[in-house]
């Protein structure tokens, strides 16, 4: 296993991979990697020959008031996972490697980041097609994958490859959780114990609201809010609990029979901002 926080370096690598007809696949990271992390490494390595991990901070897509400095980080230990998983080549660029020049461009979201993280978190999403844009032409590979736990981050992405013609495939992972049902995540080890045994809580109000939407529930307003007061008793700080269309991203406010939802969450618990989802399907 290669590894570089060069570009150059790492596209002479690529180029290498390529002339010797292999399929290139891609995993972006921002490390302190967990199980989740690996799942998407394994499905990227079932569907290639070479799998690409990067890990990489990007400051671009954390607000002023975020956790940029504190950001959990376990360059180490991340690397011995990634040769653990048969990774071929790892890519650690550094900040001057990344935006070593003044940006002349910003990426304007529409329709898909008007409600959920693209509401609440000014700029997230335009930080994150910003970097994910500038590693795809920096890896140029033939298939990217990315987890199902950031949902919009998913979608934003897919309407990029699609509008900007960056000729590759997307792959959706699903979700990975705990024991407890508490969805991965590296912002985890923000938690305390007493709030880690609380924090599946967020996952068990999304598969009540499932559970009624289901058994035929179409208003899901009042069981919505209910589900939130308990989280909030809990000592959880509210950010977004809703269905939405499955495409759009826009909140639903009526269940239609034969269409599909995604039904997502967010809200702190002490430092860490927790989100979660699940896929409707008919
Ligand atoms: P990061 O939070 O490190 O996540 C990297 C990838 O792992 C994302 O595609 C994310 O959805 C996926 N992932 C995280 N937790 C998961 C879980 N429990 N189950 C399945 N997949 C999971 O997302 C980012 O980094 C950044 O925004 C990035 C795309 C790298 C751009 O900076």
């Amino acid at each position: 296993m290669r590894v570089t926080g060069d570009i150059a370096e790492l596209r002479t690598l690529i180029k290498e991979y390529k002339q010797a007809g292999k399929k290139v696949s891609f995993v972006p990271t921002m490390g302190a990697l967990h199980r989740g992390h690996l799942s998407l490494i394994r499905l990227a390595k079932q569907h290639s020959d070479v799998v690409v991990v990067s890990i990489y901070v990007n400051p671009k897509q954390f607000a002023p008031n975020e956790d940029f400095a504190t950001y959990p980080s376990s360059l180490e230990q991340d690397i011995n996972f990634c040769k653990e998983e048969g990774v071929s080549l790892v890519f650690t660029p550094n900040t001057e490697v990344m935006y070593h020049q003044e940006l002349f461009f910003s990426l304007d979201i529409r329709e898909l980041n008007t409600h959920l993280d693209g509401a609440s978190r000014i700029g997230y999403f335009q930080g994150i097609a910003l970097v994910v844009n500038k590693l795809f032409n920096i890896v140029e590979p033939d298939i990217a994958v990315f987890g199902q736990k950031d949902y919009q981050q998913f979608k934003v992405i897919e309407a990029m490859v699609r509008e900007f013609n960056h000729g590759l495939s997307l792959l959706m992972a699903p979700i990975e959780r705990d024991h407890d049902g508490l969805a991965l995540s590296s912002r985890n080890a923000y938690l305390s114990e007493e709030e880690r045994a609380k924090a599946p809580m967020l996952y068990q109000a999304l598969q009540k609201a499932k559970g009624a939407i289901e058994q035929g529930m179409k208003n899901t307003t009042p069981l919505l809010e209910e589900l939130q007061e308990e989280l909030r008793l809990a000592g959880f700080q509210n950010d977004y609990f809703g269905v939405y269309s499955i495409d759009r991203l826009q909140p639903v406010k009526q269940i239609e029979e034969n269409t599909d939802y995604v039904l997502a969450i967010a809200a702190y618990l002490g430092k860490a901002r927790l989100i979660d989802n699940i896929i409707l399907s008919k």
